[in-house]
C-alpha cells in the first residue's frame, strides 16, 4: 500500500556525478530514492563509498566544494526542490531547516575557537529568541553538558571525544532545524559514548519532533534507534523498509549486511563478511551493481540497467529481481 502521508523529504532517482573538462563525468550516485516523514529517524547503511555522505551533501548544498553536482533527480524538502537550488537560495536555507553534523566532527570543531565562539558562530544564522549567551546555554544543556559556564571557555581539545560531538550536535541544532543529518557521529568513540549519543539522538528527535537521518556502517546502530532504513550499495538504494521489516530482507545485499552483524553472531562462530568488493565508481557492471558479489544471482542479473526499487514507495521495497529466492533465508 502506498503512503499518502506528506513526507519532509522526499529523494527520487537522484543521480550524483563529478564532471571533468577533458573525460566523461564520474557517475558517483545513481538510483537513490528514499522519503523521511517528519519527526522520523532513518538510518542510512553501506559500506564505504557507497554514496550515503554525497546523498546528504546534496541535502545541505555542498556538493560544489566536492567537484560534484547532481546530474537528475529530485531531492524535495517541504515543496523545494533542493537538487537544483540556486546558490543564492542556499544562503538562505544552509544551516537552518536542515542541520547536519559533517563526518569526521570529531576533527571537526575549530581548534582555535572556543566552545563558546563556536556556538555564537552557529547561532548568528539562526533566528530564535534570546541572547546569544542564554541560547549557547540552552543548548548544551540540552545535549546534556554539564558545567556548562566552564565548557563555553574550552578549546576542542580540552574536551572528551563524546563532549566534542555533542557540541556538534548542538551547534547543528541552533537553528531548530526540521531535519538534522548525522554522518556517522559515532565512529572513533569507544561503545558506551557511541550508546550515549544515540540516546541523546533519539531523545532529541522525541522531545522536539526533529526528523534526524543517521548514516552508519552498522546496522546494529540503526536497528537500535531509527524507525526506518535505506541501504545502499554503489551508489544506489538497494532496499528501503521499517526496522521489523528488515528483520526479513528482501535484498540479497541487506542479508550479506545482516549475517556480517557481530551483535548477532553466534559466540565462537566464524564472523561472515560479504564476498568480494563493491565495483568501484565508473565501473559499475552492466545490469545489477550487486550481481558479482551475490549468493542468488540469476542470468538476467547482468544485463540491462541496475534493478529500481520495487514496492510502493513508503512500504517496504527492495531493488532485487529475484528477492523471492530470498524466502526463508
Ligand atoms: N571529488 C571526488 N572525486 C572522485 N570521486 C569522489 C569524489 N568525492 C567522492 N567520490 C567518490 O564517490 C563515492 C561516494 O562517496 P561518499 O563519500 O558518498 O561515500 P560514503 O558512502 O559516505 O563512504 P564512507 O562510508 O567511507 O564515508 C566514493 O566512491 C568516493 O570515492
Ligand atoms: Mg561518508
Amino acid at each position: 500500500m502506498t503512503n499518502t502521508t506528506k513526507k519532509l523529504l522526499q529523494v527520487t532517482d537522484l543521480q550524483i556525478g563529478i564532471p571533468h573538462p577533458r573525460r566523461e563525468t564520474l557517475v558517483i550516485v545513481n538510483k537513490a530514492s528514499f522519503d523521511v516523514g517528519y519527526g522520523e529517524m532513518v538510518g542510512i547503511v553501506g559500506e564505504s563509498g557507497s554514496g550515503k555522505t554525497m546523498v546528504c551533501r546534496s541535502m545541505i548544498g555542498t556538493l560544489e566544494r566536492r567537484g560534484a553536482k547532481v546530474l537528475a533527480g529530485q531531492v524535495l524538502f517541504e515543496d523545494q526542490d533542493l537538487a537544483h537550488a540556486s546558490e543564492t537560495t542556499w544562503k538562505k536555507l544552509r544551516g537552518k531547516a536542515i542541520g547536519y553534523v559533517p563526518q569526521s566532527a570529531l576533527a571537526g570543531p575549530n581548534p582555535v575557537l572556543t566552545i563558546g565562539a563556536q556556538l555564537s558562530e552557529a547561532l548568528k544564522k539562526s533566528d530564535t529568541k534570546g541572547t546569544i549567551a542564554e541560547q549557547s546555554k540552552a543548548l548544551l544543556e540540552l545535549v546534556k553538558i554539564r558545567r556548562i559556564d566552564t565548557v563555553m571557555k574550552q578549546y576542542p581539545n580540552q574536551l572528551s571525544g563524546g563532549m566534542r560531538q555533542r557540541v556538534m550536535i548542538a551547534c547543528a541544532l541552533a537553528s531548530n532545524p526540521k531535519l538534522l543529518i548525522a554522518d556517522e557521529p559515532t565512529t572513533g568513540l569507544d561503545v558506551t559514548v557511541q550508546a550515549q549519543i544515540m540516546v541523546l539522538l533519539k531523545e532529541i528527535r522525541n522531545e522536539f519532533g526533529t526528523a534526524i537521518i543517521l548514516i552508519s556502517h552498522d546496522l546494529a546502530l540503526i536497528d537500535d534507534v531509527c524507525d526506518r532504513v535505506v541501504v545502499m550499495h554503489a551508489g544506489a538504494t538497494v532496499e528501503v523498509g521499517s526496522v521489523s521489516e528488515m528483520t526479513t530482507p528482501r535484498h540479497p545485499y541487506t542479508v550479506a549486511l545482516n549475517q556480517s552483524r557481530i551483535d548477532i553472531a553466534v559466540p565462537g562462530s566464524e564472523l561472515v563478511t560479504i564476498l568480494g568488493n563493491a565495483p568501484s565508481v565508473g565501473q559499475w557492471p552492466t545490469g545489477c551493481r550487486f550481481a558479482g558479489r551475490c549468493t542468488i544471482v540469476q542470468s538476467d542479473c547482468t544485463s540491462g540497467d541496475h534493478p529500481p526499487l520495487f514496492g510502493d514507495r513508503g512500504a517496504h521495497q527492495s531493488a532485487c529481481l529475484h528477492a523471492d529466492l530470498l524466502k526463508g533465508r
